[in-house]
């Protein structure tokens, strides 16, 4: 089976009331983990890469990767740049054999989001490629994304239908109090989306895909195996798992994962190092790494996306 696009996915999910997941990719045993998961879980699965992953591993190597876990599993796969912050990266990712694009233009005025977003749109379509925009901010720090809590916004539900009807986008990203990384929440802050957002978003957009980034819901037990092996998380708190299950069956046909599988995959390799001190083959403990971001990926397949068995 080729790679595929959203689309079908996201028709399936929408009607279903269900997510598709989109986790990020960054080496052979990330791309294995999940791809292994979803085909367990007979589950269509979204591959992202971010700027910092093509920096990392090389453009070239993440595809062969995908292609191969493509090969061997045989479940429909989309391959999606995550927050591409120009035209330029989407159009490398575009001609480059990617079937998705995000382009991230949610630090931009309105109007310049609307044209440079526009503008990924006309290319990707005349190329049978599909495009993610984004509206309102996300706090949080990763790599190319860097909003501060104060800058963070809501998306204003008012813009979404110009946003959509001039941009052509086939699905968009919005902001509803989730954020990127694992530290979401003050200690003592009460974790809250702000659904009623979402809500009047879905009613003026009638059967449109909604994306959710920031989604990580940062397991305590695996916060609880990095401080008991050498690492420092203090304070880790990310998004009730119940929220997201919720919100897959509304609108919300994507949902963003990345620091769940970084903070699975670090956890099982400390363990595994604190507890073999004389291991120094990188298969030992990787082996490991790849079996809890396996595990991490097959629970939210199916016990908070609902995406099991829809193939
Ligand atoms: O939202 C960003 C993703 O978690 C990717 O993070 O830019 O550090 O690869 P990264
Ligand atoms: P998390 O940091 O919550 O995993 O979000 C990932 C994400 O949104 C990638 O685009
Ligand atoms: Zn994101």
């Amino acid at each position: 089976m080729p790679l595929v696009t959203t689309k079908e996915m996201f028709e399936k999910a929408y009607k279903g009331g269900y997510a598709i997941g989109a986790f990020n990719v960054n080496n052979m045993e990330i791309v294995q983990g999940i791809t292994e998961a979803a085909k367990e879980e007979q589950s269509p699965v979204i591959l992202q890469v971010s700027a910092g992953a093509r920096k990392y591993a090389k453009h070239i190597y993440l595809i062969k990767l995908v292609e191969a876990a493509v090969a061997d599993t045989n479940i429909p796969v989309a391959l999606h740049l995550d927050h591409g912050e120009s035209f330029e990266i989407c159009k490398d990712c575009v001609d480059g054999g990617f079937t998705s694009v995000m382009i991230d233009g949610s630090k931009y005025s309105f109007e310049e989001n609307i044209e440079i977003t526009r503008k990924v749109v006309e290319y990707a379509h005349a190329r049978g490629v599909v495009v993610e925009g984004e509206l309102g901010k996300l706090a949080g720090i990763e790599d190319a994304v860097n909003v501060s809590d104060a800058d963070a916004q809501f998306t204003n539900p008012a813009e979404v239908e110009e946003f959509v009807t001039r941009t052509g986008v086939d699905s968009l990203a919005i902001a509803i109090g989730t954020s990127h990384g694992a530290f979401k929440f003050k200690p003592g802050q009460k974790p809250q989306l702000r659904f009623d957002i979402l809500e009047n978003i879905q009613k003026r957009l009638p059967n449109f895909p909604i994306v959710l980034h920031g989604a990580s819901s940062v397991p305590q037990e695996y916060v609880k195996m990095v401080n008991e092996y050498g690492g420092k998380m203090p304070n880790a708190i990310g998004i009730p798992e119940e929220m997201l299950r919720e919100a897959a069956k509304m609108a919300v046909c994507k949902i963003n994962i990345d620091s769940d599988l970084r903070l699975g995959m670090t956890a099982s390799v400390r363990k595994h190092l604190v507890e073999n001190p004389d291991h120094f083959d990188p298969r030992q403990y990787l082996a490991d790494g790849r079996t809890a971001l396996r595990e991490m990926v097959r629970h939210k397949i199916r016990d908070v996306l609902g995406s099991s068995n829809t193939l």
